[in-house]
């Protein structure tokens, strides 16, 4: 009788080719976030033909499995997310986007394949299972307000003692996997102002209240909140990523609109800076006796990670990989949903290096020519089945 660890590296070997598969079925037939009704159809029927798993939909585009072992012990939820994005994809290869405007161009469809291997390989596992695995297959990571709120207020996580998730990462070579305990990624927070003033003619400035002269000192101004108001050790980005006013060259408009992001990891900083923000567009409207509209938008919470899952999915990944292909991961201001479990049970996000620069696989994520090297989903698959046994 080969020990697990012997039979999941046999299986592996049989399966790698089959995730490969499954991704590219997913590359080729994207869908836009709360919209994943075939994925989610692909993973439902794909799941009920493997053998222990009980099937359900927590959502209409979301599935979950459970698979329950023999011995009673803990439960572990391990999340990958499946929608794509509206993007024109400009790669040519044959498993290209056959939708116009849709594009798997974070690698939700590398995640969703190496998910279903995850599930197969332990599903012909059970008695070797203490306690239960669940998976989670969850729709809209990419839109806000994101399908893992939808799953937890479903009910996914009640019981589960941690969670875990990953990203395929551009900028990680293939080959590595990176891991690390506390902040990994930022609260995406967004913001939108309008300035309200009085159009007129361009040729009479002193007839009109401009905004779009307003609107750029707010946006000068709003520099300052990063740069001068917050702890110099505390991370955060402000980006006005917005600025519309205007329809003609002699017109001065009535009013401008800004918007554009903010991420932050600290909680405390997170109230504080949408108040600096407010009392900037209000100081300058008022100087130059303007009004003005502003809101702001808390986004999906930041992704910290607990330190304990951290260090053990750590000290599995170098047991699984060897020390020299497990890094640190380094924090990103980029947004997860997966903070959505996190507040739920203990747990660790981690990433799978899926860039190769030989091979031409440079661009990065949400590029129209984003790919991962598809090394990288078997990597994942026995990164995350190895994990399960030694935190299990
Ligand atoms: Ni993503």
């Amino acid at each position: 009788m080969p020990s697990p660890k012997e039979f999941i590296d046999h299986e592996l070997a049989m399966l790698s080719n089959q995730v490969v598969m499954w991704r590219r079925h997913f590359h080729e037939n994207p869908e836009l976030s709360f919209h994943e009704v075939h994925t989610s159809q692909f993973v439902y029927d794909t799941l009920c033909s493997m053998t222990n798993l009980e099937v359900t939909r927590p959502s209409p585009t979301s599935v979950m499995a459970k698979l329950i072992g023999d011995v009673p012990g803990k439960v572990i939820a391990l999340r990958a997310d499946m929608d794509a994005l509206p993007i024109e994809e400009a790669n040519v290869f044959s498993f290209a986007s056959k939708v116009p405007g849709v594009m798997h161009a974070c690698g939700h469809d590398g995640h969703t394949a190496i998910l279903l291997g995850v599930a197969k390989l332990l599903s012909g596992l059970k008695n070797e299972i203490n306690g239960e695995i669940r998976f989670l297959f969850q729709h809209a990571e990419e839109l806000f307000p994101g399908g893992a709120e939808e799953m937890v207020s479903a009910g996914v996580m009640e019981g589960v003692d941690l969670v875990l998730g990953a990203h395929l990462w551009a900028s990680l070579p293939v080959g590595l996997v990176a891991i690390a305990p506390g902040p990994l990624l930022a609260a995406p927070d967004t913001f939108r102002i309008t300035i309200i003033g009085r159009g007129g003619h361009a040729a009479s400035p002193n007839e009109t209240i401009d905004p779009i002269a307003i609107g750029a000192q707010v946006v000068t101004n709003l520099q300052h909140v990063v740069s001068r108001y917050k702890d110099p050790f505390l991370p955060a980005v402000v980006s006005v990523t917005q600025f519309i006013a205007g329809t003609a060259d002699n017109v001065i408009p009535g009013s401008a609109m800004l918007a554009g992001t903010v991420r932050i990891f600290d909680k405390e900083l997170r109230d504080q800076i949408p108040e600096q923000m407010k009392r900037i567009v209000k100081g300058v409207c008022e100087a130059h006796a303007a009004t003005f509209e502003f809101v702001y938008q808390k986004g999906y919470r930041p992704v910290i990670n607990d330190a304990n899952v951290a260090s053990q999915l750590e000290a599995s990944f170098i047991r699984t990989f060897g020390e020299s292909r497990v890094e640190n991961a380094e924090p990103t201001m980029g947004g997860e949903d997966f903070s959505a479990y996190l507040e739920k049970a203990p747990g660790a996000f981690f990433f799978i290096g899926a860039g190769n620069e030989r091979a031409g696989i440079t661009y990065p994520h949400h590029h129209p020519r984003f790919t991962v090297d598809e090394d990288a989903l078997a990597i994942g698959v026995k990164g995350y089945v190895n994990a399960v046994f030694d935190l299990m």
